[in-house]
């Protein structure tokens, strides 16, 4: 018997594709002041968002993550058949199980391909963005799609005025392969504190809240959040992850063309974007027409920076985000 061919060190990883989808359906200001006692004043000023995208009641997040890993592969130029593996970022997937990973590989027919999913919730499009190129470093597999996707407005508590205004539904993709050590993913810092859980939740239909008729009537089965608190520690970590990843990559806050922030806030994003010395027009926004949708922002905000233009080829982009668990991300990525 030969022996098998020795494996060719992978240097570093590129995204060759990024897509990404929103839905149809526009929920604006003034449409939430008829449902909630709200202004569309207060929402502006207190979170920059004009409006958000809601999935018909037939969309699930696999639908969704669909339409973006679609328009991911077709950027890249791969069959679906290439996938090695699918790794979808999600707090709201069509069920618990079968995962929306293995829906998703379903859709695609990308047979060949493992499926999990990763829940990190806000920041979960960087987590498994890095388990994806951890993957491919370990010569495990060539070709990974990575999918940040949320159906936010399934488990929104439309009574609340407190969550109601802030959460939209979208999907973004990335295709991941390996590529030269100067471009790609340089670094990425992760981060989690499990005491501040209670911060942001959903609290019924697991294991320790099961599925019943009082957690219904007590309306556990919808996403709670204790904004200001969150508010706080979030743009905190967030400065910290950014510095450290910088750190960890031997750039400075100047070496930054484009930032992509989480969008959970303008407040949050611009205070963020103040202490780094990132001035405004390099920070890419969307918060204003898709609202906070979770695992997919920064993903739609990369597929959205590219395609507009905006991220161009040998930029510094630096990616952060922040999340329920809690959770934190930041990546920086060398545009090819
Ligand atoms: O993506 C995951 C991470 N999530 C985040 O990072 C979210 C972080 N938090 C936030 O973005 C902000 O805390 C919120 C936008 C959620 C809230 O803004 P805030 O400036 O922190 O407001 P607040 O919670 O301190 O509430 C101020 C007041 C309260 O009234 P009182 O007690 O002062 O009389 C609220 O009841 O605003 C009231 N309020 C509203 N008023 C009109 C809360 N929601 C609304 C509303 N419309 N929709």
């Amino acid at each position: 018997m030969s022996p098998m061919p020795a494996k060719q060190p992978v240097k570093n990883v590129q995204i060759v594709g990024t897509g990404s989808y929103v839905p149809e359906r526009v929920l604006t200001n003034a449409d939430l002041e008829k449902i909630v006692d709200t202004t569309d004043e207060w929402i502006v000023t207190r979170t920059g968002i004009h409006e958000r995208r809601i999935s018909s009641p037939e969309q699930a997040s696999s639908d969704l993550a669909e339409m973006a890993s679609r328009r991911a592969l077709e950027d890249a130029g791969i069959d679906p058949l290439e996938l090695d593996a699918i790794i979808v970022a999600t707090v709201t997937p069509d069920h618990f199980f079968p995962n929306a990973s293995c829906l998703l590989q379903y859709k695609l027919g990308a047979n060949n391909a493992l499926a999990f999913d990763v829940s990190a919730a806000c920041s979960g499009f960087l987590y498994a963005l890095h388990v994806g190129r951890c993957i491919i470093m370990a010569q495990e597999m060539k070709t990974v799609l990575v999918i940040g996707v949320e159906s936010l407005s399934k488990i929104t508590d439309y009574t609340d005025r407190t969550t109601c205004i802030l959460f939209g539904d979208g999907a973004g993709a990335a295709v991941l392969r390996p590529g030269p050590p100067e471009t790609g993913i340089l670094g990425t810092i992760l981060g989690a504190d499990g005491s501040f859980g209670p911060l942001i939740q959903q609290i019924a239909g697991g294991s320790r809240v099961p599925w019943s008729q009082e957690a219904l009537d007590n309306r556990l089965q919808y996403l709670k959040m204790r904004g200001n608190e969150v508010f706080k520690i979030g743009v905190r970590a967030m400065e910290n992850a950014c510095r450290q990843v910088l750190d960890k990559t031997g750039l400075t806050t100047k070496d930054v063309d484009i930032l992509i922030p989480h969008q959970a806030n303008i407040r949050i994003i611009e205070a963020l974007a103040k202490r780094l010395e990132i001035a405004h027009h390099k920070v890419i926004i969307n918060i204003d027409h898709y609202g906070n949708t979770s695992a997919a922002s920064v993903a739609i905000g990369l597929d959205e920076g590219r395609r507009s233009g905006k991220i161009k080829s040998g930029d510094t982009v630096l990616t952060v985000a922040f999340g329920g668990g809690v959770t934190w991300a930041s990546s920086v990525i060398r545009w090819a």
